[in-house]
Protein backbone atom coordinates (compact mmCIF):
# COMPACT_ATOMS: atom_id res chain seq x y z
CA UNK A 1 0.00 0.00 0.00
CA UNK A 2 1.23 3.60 -0.78
CA UNK A 3 2.49 5.47 2.34
CA UNK A 4 -0.31 8.17 2.72
CA UNK A 5 1.18 11.55 1.53
CA UNK A 6 1.70 14.16 4.43
CA UNK A 7 1.52 18.00 3.39
CA UNK A 8 5.29 19.18 5.17
CA UNK A 9 6.87 16.24 3.52
CA UNK A 10 5.57 16.40 -0.04
CA UNK A 11 6.49 19.78 -0.45
CA UNK A 12 9.80 19.07 1.69
CA UNK A 13 9.29 22.32 3.76
CA UNK A 14 12.49 21.50 6.35
CA UNK A 15 14.00 22.02 3.29
CA UNK A 16 12.30 24.87 1.74
CA UNK A 17 11.73 26.75 5.01
CA UNK A 18 15.40 26.27 6.50
CA UNK A 19 17.25 28.03 3.26
CA UNK A 20 17.42 31.64 4.69
CA UNK A 21 20.60 32.59 5.89
CA UNK A 22 20.77 36.22 7.02
CA UNK A 23 24.63 37.66 6.02
CA UNK A 24 23.62 40.48 8.43
CA UNK A 25 22.90 37.74 11.46
CA UNK A 26 26.06 36.25 10.58
CA UNK A 27 28.62 38.93 10.81
CA UNK A 28 26.94 39.80 14.01
CA UNK A 29 24.85 43.12 12.58
CA UNK A 30 21.28 41.47 12.60
CA UNK A 31 19.16 43.61 10.20
CA UNK A 32 15.27 42.89 10.49
CA UNK A 33 14.49 43.55 6.93
CA UNK A 34 17.31 40.76 5.76
CA UNK A 35 14.51 37.98 5.77
CA UNK A 36 11.73 39.78 3.40
CA UNK A 37 14.62 40.72 1.12
CA UNK A 38 15.50 36.67 0.88
CA UNK A 39 11.81 35.22 0.99
CA UNK A 40 11.00 38.37 -1.80
CA UNK A 41 13.94 36.65 -4.26
CA UNK A 42 13.25 33.30 -3.46
CA UNK A 43 9.72 34.04 -4.29
CA UNK A 44 10.59 35.29 -7.52
CA UNK A 45 13.30 32.01 -8.58
CA UNK A 46 10.35 30.06 -7.09
CA UNK A 47 8.11 31.89 -10.22
CA UNK A 48 10.70 31.94 -11.91
CA UNK A 49 11.55 27.84 -12.06
CA UNK A 50 7.23 27.85 -13.32
CA UNK A 51 7.64 30.31 -15.94
CA UNK A 52 10.61 28.24 -17.56
CA UNK A 53 8.61 25.07 -17.24
CA UNK A 54 5.80 26.45 -19.20
CA UNK A 55 8.06 27.81 -21.75
CA UNK A 56 9.79 24.90 -22.02
CA UNK A 57 6.44 22.83 -22.48
CA UNK A 58 5.57 25.78 -25.75
CA UNK A 59 8.85 25.17 -26.94
CA UNK A 60 8.57 21.50 -27.36
CA UNK A 61 5.29 22.27 -29.28
CA UNK A 62 6.52 24.63 -31.83
CA UNK A 63 9.84 22.41 -31.87
CA UNK A 64 7.70 20.11 -33.95
CA UNK A 65 7.34 20.37 -37.79
CA UNK A 66 3.14 20.49 -37.94
CA UNK A 67 1.72 22.31 -35.24
CA UNK A 68 -2.25 21.13 -35.22
CA UNK A 69 -4.90 23.70 -34.09
CA UNK A 70 -5.21 22.10 -30.44
CA UNK A 71 -1.45 22.38 -29.84
CA UNK A 72 -1.58 26.10 -30.14
CA UNK A 73 -4.65 26.10 -28.03
CA UNK A 74 -2.24 24.60 -25.16
CA UNK A 75 0.69 26.93 -26.01
CA UNK A 76 -2.38 29.61 -25.48
CA UNK A 77 -2.79 28.12 -21.77
CA UNK A 78 0.72 27.83 -20.70
CA UNK A 79 1.26 31.36 -21.88
CA UNK A 80 -1.42 32.53 -20.46
CA UNK A 81 -0.21 31.13 -16.88
CA UNK A 82 3.01 33.24 -17.59
CA UNK A 83 1.26 36.11 -18.20
CA UNK A 84 -0.61 35.78 -14.90
CA UNK A 85 2.49 34.74 -13.04
CA UNK A 86 4.25 37.97 -14.35
CA UNK A 87 1.42 40.02 -13.22
CA UNK A 88 2.32 38.51 -9.37
CA UNK A 89 6.00 39.80 -9.87
CA UNK A 90 5.27 42.85 -10.71
CA UNK A 91 2.95 42.90 -7.57
CA UNK A 92 5.59 41.81 -5.01
CA UNK A 93 8.00 44.79 -5.82
CA UNK A 94 5.27 46.54 -3.71
CA UNK A 95 5.91 44.27 -0.85
CA UNK A 96 9.28 44.30 -0.90
CA UNK A 97 8.92 48.62 -1.33
CA UNK A 98 7.58 48.13 2.61
CA UNK A 99 11.89 48.22 3.08
CA UNK A 100 12.55 51.96 3.60
CA UNK A 101 16.18 52.97 1.83
CA UNK A 102 17.61 52.73 5.83
CA UNK A 103 16.82 49.39 6.07
CA UNK A 104 18.12 48.20 3.13
CA UNK A 105 21.09 50.02 4.02
CA UNK A 106 21.12 47.79 7.50
CA UNK A 107 22.51 45.09 5.25
CA UNK A 108 23.45 46.25 1.74
CA UNK A 109 26.91 45.97 2.30
CA UNK A 110 27.05 42.44 3.01
CA UNK A 111 25.69 41.42 -0.11
CA UNK A 112 28.49 42.55 -2.00
CA UNK A 113 29.29 41.52 -5.00
CA UNK A 114 25.85 39.22 -5.57
CA UNK A 115 23.33 41.01 -7.27
CA UNK A 116 19.95 39.84 -9.22
CA UNK A 117 22.30 40.03 -12.27
CA UNK A 118 23.33 36.78 -11.75
CA UNK A 119 19.66 35.25 -11.89
CA UNK A 120 20.37 32.49 -13.77
CA UNK A 121 16.88 32.00 -14.07
CA UNK A 122 15.92 35.16 -15.25
CA UNK A 123 18.69 35.36 -18.01
CA UNK A 124 17.57 32.13 -18.91
CA UNK A 125 13.98 33.40 -19.61
CA UNK A 126 15.21 35.92 -21.63
CA UNK A 127 17.20 33.36 -23.47
CA UNK A 128 14.27 31.52 -24.34
CA UNK A 129 12.12 34.18 -25.56
CA UNK A 130 14.65 35.37 -27.39
CA UNK A 131 16.72 37.73 -26.20
CA UNK A 132 19.85 38.21 -28.41
CA UNK A 133 23.23 38.47 -26.69
CA UNK A 134 24.76 40.98 -28.84
CA UNK A 135 21.54 43.37 -28.16
CA UNK A 136 22.16 43.24 -24.61
CA UNK A 137 23.44 46.19 -22.71
CA UNK A 138 26.50 45.59 -21.12
CA UNK A 139 28.95 47.25 -18.46
CA UNK A 140 32.51 46.79 -17.96
CA UNK A 141 33.35 45.85 -21.06
CA UNK A 142 32.01 41.87 -19.87
CA UNK A 143 29.32 39.56 -21.55
CA UNK A 144 26.39 38.88 -18.96
CA UNK A 145 27.74 35.17 -19.23
CA UNK A 146 31.37 35.88 -17.72
CA UNK A 147 29.66 37.37 -14.52
CA UNK A 148 28.07 33.93 -13.77
CA UNK A 149 29.89 31.30 -12.25
CA UNK A 150 29.98 26.89 -13.18
CA UNK A 151 26.97 25.15 -13.97
CA UNK A 152 25.12 28.69 -14.24
CA UNK A 153 27.18 29.77 -17.07
CA UNK A 154 26.74 26.13 -19.06
CA UNK A 155 22.84 26.62 -18.76
CA UNK A 156 22.83 29.91 -20.39
CA UNK A 157 25.79 29.25 -23.17
CA UNK A 158 23.80 26.11 -24.00
CA UNK A 159 21.24 27.89 -24.40
CA UNK A 160 22.50 30.86 -26.53
CA UNK A 161 23.40 28.01 -29.06
CA UNK A 162 19.59 26.82 -29.13
CA UNK A 163 16.73 27.91 -31.28
CA UNK A 164 14.92 30.51 -28.97
CA UNK A 165 11.32 30.80 -28.89
CA UNK A 166 10.92 34.01 -31.45
CA UNK A 167 12.77 31.10 -33.79
CA UNK A 168 10.49 28.72 -33.57
CA UNK A 169 7.71 30.93 -33.92
CA UNK A 170 9.01 32.91 -36.67
CA UNK A 171 9.62 29.14 -38.58
CA UNK A 172 5.75 28.35 -37.61
CA UNK A 173 4.81 31.67 -39.21
CA UNK A 174 6.29 31.31 -42.46
CA UNK A 175 4.56 27.96 -42.49
CA UNK A 176 1.47 29.82 -42.37
CA UNK A 177 -1.05 28.03 -45.22
CA UNK A 178 -3.53 31.04 -45.39
CA UNK A 179 -0.79 32.87 -47.33
CA UNK A 180 -1.78 31.44 -50.38
CA UNK A 181 -5.09 29.70 -50.34
CA UNK A 182 -7.12 28.31 -53.00
CA UNK A 183 -7.82 31.12 -55.14
CA UNK A 184 -7.10 34.20 -52.68
CA UNK A 185 -3.67 35.28 -52.71
CA UNK A 186 -3.05 37.49 -48.87
CA UNK A 187 -0.35 39.85 -50.54
CA UNK A 188 -1.58 40.64 -53.55
CA UNK A 189 -5.38 41.57 -51.94
CA UNK A 190 -3.71 43.27 -49.22
CA UNK A 191 -1.50 45.83 -51.51
CA UNK A 192 -4.48 46.03 -53.51
CA UNK A 193 -6.69 47.26 -50.17
CA UNK A 194 -4.17 49.44 -49.62
CA UNK A 195 -3.25 51.24 -52.15
CA UNK A 196 -6.73 51.94 -52.63
CA UNK A 197 -7.38 53.30 -48.62
CA UNK A 198 -4.28 55.54 -49.54
CA UNK A 199 -6.04 56.91 -52.56
CA UNK A 200 -9.02 56.95 -51.14
CA UNK A 201 -7.14 59.68 -48.81
CA UNK A 202 -5.53 60.71 -50.80
CA UNK A 203 -8.94 62.24 -52.67
CA UNK A 204 -10.22 63.21 -49.49
CA UNK A 205 -7.56 65.20 -48.65
CA UNK A 206 -7.91 66.99 -52.35
CA UNK A 207 -11.42 67.79 -51.78
CA UNK A 208 -11.78 68.96 -48.15
CA UNK A 209 -12.69 72.49 -48.46
CA UNK A 210 -12.23 73.30 -44.91
CA UNK A 211 -7.93 73.15 -45.81
CA UNK A 212 -5.89 75.70 -46.87
CA UNK A 213 -3.54 74.79 -49.70
CA UNK A 214 -0.67 75.43 -47.12
CA UNK A 215 -2.55 72.66 -44.81
CA UNK A 216 -3.59 70.23 -47.80
CA UNK A 217 0.18 70.11 -49.02
CA UNK A 218 1.11 69.62 -45.52
CA UNK A 219 -1.26 66.21 -44.84
CA UNK A 220 -0.80 65.12 -48.40
CA UNK A 221 3.18 65.29 -47.69
CA UNK A 222 2.52 62.75 -44.35
CA UNK A 223 0.08 60.80 -46.44
CA UNK A 224 2.93 59.88 -48.58
CA UNK A 225 5.48 59.33 -46.17
CA UNK A 226 2.87 56.56 -45.05
CA UNK A 227 2.51 55.39 -48.78
CA UNK A 228 6.52 55.02 -48.74
CA UNK A 229 6.58 53.18 -45.44
CA UNK A 230 3.81 50.20 -46.90
CA UNK A 231 6.11 50.59 -49.78
CA UNK A 232 9.02 49.09 -47.82
CA UNK A 233 6.36 46.02 -46.41
CA UNK A 234 6.05 45.52 -49.93
CA UNK A 235 9.40 45.03 -51.49
CA UNK A 236 11.43 42.27 -50.14
CA UNK A 237 15.15 43.95 -50.68
CA UNK A 238 14.24 46.68 -48.80
CA UNK A 239 12.93 44.39 -45.73
CA UNK A 240 15.88 42.68 -46.13
CA UNK A 241 17.98 45.70 -45.65
CA UNK A 242 15.98 47.10 -42.77
CA UNK A 243 16.41 43.18 -41.03
CA UNK A 244 19.99 43.43 -41.76
CA UNK A 245 20.48 47.40 -39.65
CA UNK A 246 18.37 45.34 -37.09
CA UNK A 247 14.86 47.71 -37.74
CA UNK A 248 12.51 44.30 -38.35
CA UNK A 249 14.01 40.95 -36.78
CA UNK A 250 11.16 38.90 -38.16
CA UNK A 251 11.71 37.44 -41.76
CA UNK A 252 9.37 39.00 -44.71
CA UNK A 253 6.81 35.77 -45.01
CA UNK A 254 6.46 35.45 -41.26
CA UNK A 255 5.84 38.90 -41.10
CA UNK A 256 3.00 38.79 -43.95
CA UNK A 257 1.69 35.56 -41.78
CA UNK A 258 1.71 37.46 -38.88
CA UNK A 259 -0.05 40.71 -40.66
CA UNK A 260 -2.72 38.24 -41.64
CA UNK A 261 -3.32 36.51 -38.40
CA UNK A 262 -3.89 40.14 -37.03
CA UNK A 263 -6.28 41.02 -39.47
CA UNK A 264 -8.41 38.24 -40.10
CA UNK A 265 -8.64 37.52 -36.33
CA UNK A 266 -11.98 37.15 -36.43
CA UNK A 267 -12.06 34.03 -38.48
CA UNK A 268 -12.43 31.23 -36.28
CA UNK A 269 -9.27 29.16 -37.45
CA UNK A 270 -6.64 32.18 -37.13
CA UNK A 271 -8.44 33.47 -33.58
CA UNK A 272 -6.14 30.79 -31.45
CA UNK A 273 -3.06 31.92 -33.51
CA UNK A 274 -3.92 35.50 -32.67
CA UNK A 275 -4.87 34.74 -29.45
CA UNK A 276 -0.82 33.24 -28.79
CA UNK A 277 0.25 36.69 -31.15
CA UNK A 278 -1.40 38.80 -28.20
CA UNK A 279 0.17 36.71 -25.47
CA UNK A 280 3.89 37.05 -26.73
CA UNK A 281 3.75 40.74 -26.92
CA UNK A 282 1.39 41.24 -23.16
CA UNK A 283 4.59 38.93 -21.99
CA UNK A 284 7.22 40.85 -23.72
CA UNK A 285 4.91 44.12 -22.24
CA UNK A 286 5.01 42.18 -18.87
CA UNK A 287 8.75 41.82 -18.60
CA UNK A 288 8.63 45.87 -19.91
CA UNK A 289 7.12 46.68 -16.77
CA UNK A 290 8.40 44.50 -14.42
CA UNK A 291 11.90 46.50 -15.78
CA UNK A 292 10.98 49.69 -14.97
CA UNK A 293 9.34 49.04 -11.83
CA UNK A 294 12.56 47.39 -10.33
CA UNK A 295 13.93 50.28 -12.12
CA UNK A 296 12.40 52.65 -10.20
CA UNK A 297 12.66 50.82 -6.97
CA UNK A 298 16.15 50.85 -7.48
CA UNK A 299 16.33 54.70 -7.57
CA UNK A 300 14.38 54.80 -5.08
CA UNK A 301 16.32 52.69 -2.59
CA UNK A 302 19.68 53.24 -3.51
CA UNK A 303 19.53 57.01 -5.31
CA UNK A 304 22.52 57.22 -8.15
CA UNK A 305 24.48 54.63 -6.32
CA UNK A 306 26.45 51.66 -8.08
CA UNK A 307 24.70 48.49 -7.80
CA UNK A 308 26.24 45.67 -6.13
CA UNK A 309 26.89 44.07 -9.27
CA UNK A 310 29.04 46.87 -10.14
CA UNK A 311 26.38 48.41 -12.84
CA UNK A 312 25.34 52.09 -12.67
CA UNK A 313 22.20 50.80 -11.21
CA UNK A 314 19.36 52.74 -12.33
CA UNK A 315 20.50 54.55 -15.06
CA UNK A 316 21.70 50.69 -16.37
CA UNK A 317 18.58 49.15 -15.48
CA UNK A 318 16.48 51.84 -17.42
CA UNK A 319 18.42 50.93 -20.49
CA UNK A 320 17.09 47.44 -20.28
CA UNK A 321 14.20 48.37 -19.66
CA UNK A 322 14.14 50.39 -23.20
CA UNK A 323 15.79 47.69 -25.05
CA UNK A 324 15.71 44.23 -23.89
CA UNK A 325 12.84 43.12 -25.57
CA UNK A 326 11.88 40.69 -28.10
CA UNK A 327 8.85 40.49 -29.68
CA UNK A 328 9.12 44.40 -30.82
CA UNK A 329 8.40 43.35 -34.81
CA UNK A 330 4.98 42.46 -33.31
CA UNK A 331 4.25 45.85 -31.82
CA UNK A 332 5.76 47.68 -35.04
CA UNK A 333 3.25 45.87 -37.10
CA UNK A 334 0.22 48.14 -36.08
CA UNK A 335 1.56 50.81 -38.57
CA UNK A 336 0.35 48.07 -41.31
CA UNK A 337 -3.24 47.97 -40.00
CA UNK A 338 -5.58 48.57 -42.14
CA UNK A 339 -9.55 49.42 -41.29
CA UNK A 340 -11.14 46.58 -41.48
CA UNK A 341 -14.23 47.52 -43.83
CA UNK A 342 -11.43 48.24 -46.13
CA UNK A 343 -9.78 44.61 -46.09
CA UNK A 344 -10.32 42.51 -48.85
CA UNK A 345 -13.34 40.61 -48.19
CA UNK A 346 -12.61 36.58 -48.02
CA UNK A 347 -14.36 34.43 -50.83
CA UNK A 348 -17.30 32.53 -49.41
CA UNK A 349 -15.64 29.40 -50.37
CA UNK A 350 -12.49 30.07 -48.12
CA UNK A 351 -14.41 31.66 -45.37
CA UNK A 352 -16.22 28.65 -44.76
CA UNK A 353 -12.39 26.37 -44.92
CA UNK A 354 -11.74 28.95 -42.60
CA UNK A 355 -14.72 28.09 -40.37
CA UNK A 356 -14.85 25.28 -37.64
CA UNK A 357 -15.18 22.08 -39.68
CA UNK A 358 -18.23 21.16 -37.43
CA UNK A 359 -19.86 24.47 -38.10
CA UNK A 360 -19.24 24.32 -41.59
CA UNK A 361 -20.83 20.78 -42.11
CA UNK A 362 -23.94 21.65 -39.78
CA UNK A 363 -24.49 24.51 -41.48
CA UNK A 364 -25.02 22.12 -44.75
CA UNK A 365 -27.17 19.92 -43.17
CA UNK A 366 -29.79 22.62 -42.44
C1 LIG B 1 16.22 46.32 -2.57
C2 LIG B 1 15.86 45.71 -3.64
C3 LIG B 1 16.68 45.65 -4.89
C4 LIG B 1 17.69 46.45 -5.30
C5 LIG B 1 18.27 47.68 -4.61
C6 LIG B 1 18.16 45.94 -6.56
C7 LIG B 1 19.18 46.49 -7.31
C8 LIG B 1 19.60 46.04 -8.53
C9 LIG B 1 20.63 46.65 -9.31
C10 LIG B 1 21.39 47.91 -8.95
C11 LIG B 1 20.77 45.93 -10.43
C12 LIG B 1 21.76 46.17 -11.58
C13 LIG B 1 22.92 45.23 -11.50
C14 LIG B 1 23.85 45.61 -10.38
O1 LIG B 1 24.68 46.50 -10.55
O2 LIG B 1 23.73 45.00 -9.30
C15 LIG B 1 19.81 44.86 -10.37
C16 LIG B 1 19.63 43.92 -11.36
C17 LIG B 1 18.69 42.93 -11.28
N1 LIG B 1 17.85 42.66 -10.24
FE1 LIG B 1 17.59 43.78 -8.61
N2 LIG B 1 17.40 44.86 -6.92
C18 LIG B 1 16.49 44.63 -5.92
C19 LIG B 1 15.54 43.64 -5.86
C20 LIG B 1 15.39 42.66 -6.82
C21 LIG B 1 14.43 41.59 -6.77
C22 LIG B 1 13.41 41.33 -5.66
C23 LIG B 1 14.62 40.84 -7.86
C24 LIG B 1 13.87 39.58 -8.18
C25 LIG B 1 14.46 38.51 -8.62
C26 LIG B 1 15.69 41.44 -8.62
C27 LIG B 1 16.16 40.96 -9.82
C28 LIG B 1 17.09 41.58 -10.59
C29 LIG B 1 17.44 41.15 -11.91
C30 LIG B 1 16.84 39.97 -12.68
C31 LIG B 1 18.43 42.00 -12.36
C32 LIG B 1 19.09 42.00 -13.73
C33 LIG B 1 18.29 42.96 -14.61
C34 LIG B 1 18.91 43.17 -15.98
O3 LIG B 1 20.13 43.02 -16.14
O4 LIG B 1 18.16 43.54 -16.89
N3 LIG B 1 16.12 42.55 -7.98
N4 LIG B 1 19.11 44.96 -9.19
Amino acid sequence: MRKPVYYGEYLQLDKLLDCQQRESFSAGKPAHDEMLFIIVHQAYELWFKQILFELDAVMDIFRKSHVSESAVAQAVAHLTRVEEIQKLLIHQIDVLETMTPLDFLDFRDFLVPASGFQSWQFRLIETTLGLKQEKRVTFGNMSYLERLQGADRERLELAETRPSLFDLLEKWLERTPFLSFKSFEFWDSYRQAVTNMLDGDRDLIASNPTLSSEERQKQIDMLERTRAEFAVLFDPAAHAKLQSEGAWRLSHKALQAALLIQLYRDQPILHMPYKLLSLLMDIDENFTTWRYRHSLMVLRMIGSKIGTGGSSGHDYLRQTARTHKVFGDLFAMSTFFIPRSDLPSLPADIEESLNFHYTATHKKAV
